[in-house]
């Protein structure tokens, strides 16, 4: 037997004795379905997962309904789970499914690949997950595994790094059991290498694996360099009126694009003046509110918000793109989780007069 065949055995049988059987798209092997969970599982873990899959499906049971869907209501049963690009892609691709591909889950790699939202690794697992086909991958998970392994150093962002991880990967795929296999990987790097505290003991790979004859799993993958995320600031001005904040859609390009949050300004100093002539309303007080600290891939972000206290409105107000909503009305639109921390907040905080058409 060659090191590549031990390698991909020890994981298949072990995939079959210890490996995760009953995730909810395991059930069937519906490309629509397993599309879904590998576009939810790209950057978030199962269990955050899984009620989002459930729900998303309740709500657009097959690839014509996310077809048809309007973004907003896309991005709103996927409100939480952040990373909302996915949910944009998602809805692109279904769409040209449905002009391109008459509606039919393409079958073949290089279409799947050119799908908005798939990479070389997710466009592998639907393939092979969906279809049985034989494609190996290549997501976060299993880059720890390979590197610790083959004791390979280097940040795996760095394109040479990542190419000897992909000859690996091509190398190593068996070529029968590929489902098993790749499952295997997944739930390895999910379950036993993960990384800290890996469970060595566990591991199926143990006996031939660099990082742990080294005693080296900690430096392994060897991380992201360290540069300093720039910290940016805004002011949300959270006006109330009526027990009803005002929100508003944001524009597609930048952060959050097409979610429905409060409107920013740069200084607390104006919020006064921009309530007044930017949304036609007067505001008897504002009260700062504690502030929110989001983390983003490249940058940390402080929310100021302000709670906008509001005696009268101009219909001004009321345009496309912006809504006086309830707290509760404001849960249901696709809001970012700052925002819906803020949301919450306000519950216990506003003395809310009863607000027709909503509920509780
Ligand atoms: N991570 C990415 N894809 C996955 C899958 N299909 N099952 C479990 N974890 C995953």
């Amino acid at each position: 037997m060659t090191e590549a065949s031990d390698f991909a055995s020890n994981v298949t049988e072990w995939q079959r004795r210890e490996g995760r059987h009953d995730l909810p798209w395991q059930k069937m092997a519906d490309p629509y379905r397993v599309w879904l969970s590998e576009i939810m599982l790209q950057q978030t873990q199962v269990n955050a997962v899984v009620p989002y899959f459930d729900r998303f499906l309740k709500r657009f049971p097959t690839l014509q309904h996310l077809a048809e869907a309007e973004e907003d209501d896309v991005l709103a049963v996927w409100s939480g789970l952040g990373y909302y690009a996915r949910a944009r892609n998602l809805h692109r691709a279904a769409r040209q499914i449905s002009c391109i591909h008459e509606g039919q889950f393409p079958t073949c790699f290089d279409d799947i690949v050119a799908l908005p939202g798939v990479g070389r690794s997710t466009a592998g697992a639907i393939a092979v997950f969906s279809f049985g086909q034989r494609h190996p991958i290549l997501d976060g998970n299993v880059k720890r595994v390979f590197a610790r392994y083959f004791g390979i150093e280097g940040y795996p962002g760095v394109k040479a790094v990542a190419d000897r991880l992909w000859c690996l990967a091509e190398k190593l795929l068996p070529e029968r059991d590929v489902q098993a296999y790749t499952q295997g990987l997944m739930d390895l790097g999910a379950q036993v290498c993960t990384r800290s505290r890996p469970r060595c003991g566990n591991c199926p790979l143990a006996q031939g694996c660099t990082a742990r004859l080294l005693e080296c799993t900690d430096v392994l993958p060897t991380p992201r360099p360290k540069k300093m995320r720039p910290q940016r600031s805004t002011v949300m001005l959270v006006m109330e009126h009526d027990g009803r904040l005002m929100i508003e859609k944001r524009p597609a390009p930048g952060i959050w694009g097409g979610l429905w949050s409060f409107p920013e300004i740069d200084a607390v100093g104006n919020a006064m003046q921009a309530c007044r002539s930017q949304f036609g309303a007067e505001v008897r007080a504002i009260d700062q509110m504690t502030p929110i600290e989001h983390g983003f891939t490249h940058f940390s972000l402080t929310i100021a918000p302000l709670l906008c206290r509001v005696e009268q409105r101009q219909s001004q107000a009321e345009m496309p793109g912006r809504a006086w909503v309830g707290l509760d009305e404001a849960m249901h639109y696709p809001i970012p989780v700052p925002v819906r921390k803020l949301v919450s907040q306000l519950r216990g905080r506003l003395a809310l007069q009863a607000v027709p058409g909503q509920a509780g």
